[in-house]
């Protein structure tokens, strides 16, 4: 496990933009797998400034988003679909046919959930996994207590991530309580994997995925466990970690 430390939440967003366009620059095929969520905005904000400079080309990498909220459809302002087009692949060079984000409005749910699967499968898997991080340490929308051998599929909403998420919502009651998500074996089974976090609120969270025990009711617990995964945090979000105490690489 590697940890980057920057400055504030514009340096992480950069830090985190120039490691995706290393990745696309050395390997333009790449399979990229795509967080939603108000952490990675900045980041977008800077891919997309890098293809204005016309310095990254996403013609040839192919992108598979984490989770979609159920019952949104993908024009609803709400969905992750359609964050994901405002923010993102609305102001770049991607076709439209390398998108892959869950119908959140499948006819069949659980079909939509095997198909995804075996997509990321047939196309030899994600490269590099983005990652945010929710405050009760959920990755994707793998809620705590979920199983580490899941693979996508519908998952429950925590009442705090529908707490937190409602911020996005005019009322609480607009929340979708369910979600199709990437699972945890579908996320471990990334070839890198970026998380990123930002902010005092979060830095419990962190603290504990890093040092604390790999258990299911801190999902992102498990990414200890994965052989190339690098947490780049701004000062807050890092600011309870005790750095001297670990054998965690530095960067
Ligand atoms: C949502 C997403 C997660 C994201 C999390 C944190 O629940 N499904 O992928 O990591 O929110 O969001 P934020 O970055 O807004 O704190």
């Amino acid at each position: 496990m590697r940890i980057i430390i920057e400055a504030n939440y514009d340096e992480m967003s950069k830090k985190v933009s120039k490691l995706i366009a290393k990745h696309i620059f050395y390997k333009p095929r790449t399979v990229l797998g795509l967080a939603t969520g108000e952490t990675p905005l900045g980041m977008y904000k800077e891919l997309v400034s890098l293809y204005d400079s016309d310095l990254i080309d996403f013609h040839d990498i192919t992108t598979f988003n984490l989770d979609e909220y159920l019952g949104l459809d993908k024009d609803n302002p709400q969905s992750y679909n359609y964050y994901m087009h405002n923010n993102l692949f609305n102001h770049i060079n991607i076709p439209k046919d390398n998108i892959n984000i869950p119908l959140g409005l499948a006819t069949d749910i659980a079909k939509e959930a095997i198909d995804y699967e075996l997509k990321i499968r047939r196309i030899g898997g994600i490269d590099l996994q983005i990652l945010g991080i929710g405050r009760n340490g959920h990755i994707g929308f793998n809620e705590p207590d979920i199983k580490f051998e899941a693979l996508t599929h519908v998952v429950k909403l925590d009442n705090q991530t529908i707490e937190d998420n409602s911020r996005f919502f005019d009322s609480m009651d607009e929340v979708p309580n369910q979600a199709i998500s990437m699972g945890i074996k579908t996320i471990m089974r990334a070839k890198k994997i970026i998380l990123m976090a930002s902010g005092i609120e979060k830095a419990d969270t962190i603290r504990d995925s890093i040092y604390g025990n790999i258990t299911p009711t801190l999902p992102a617990s498990v990414l200890q466990l994965h052989p190339n995964v690098t947490y780049i945090l701004d000062k807050a979000a890092a600011s309870k970690l005790d750095l001297h105490k670990t054998n965690i690489d530095l960067l």
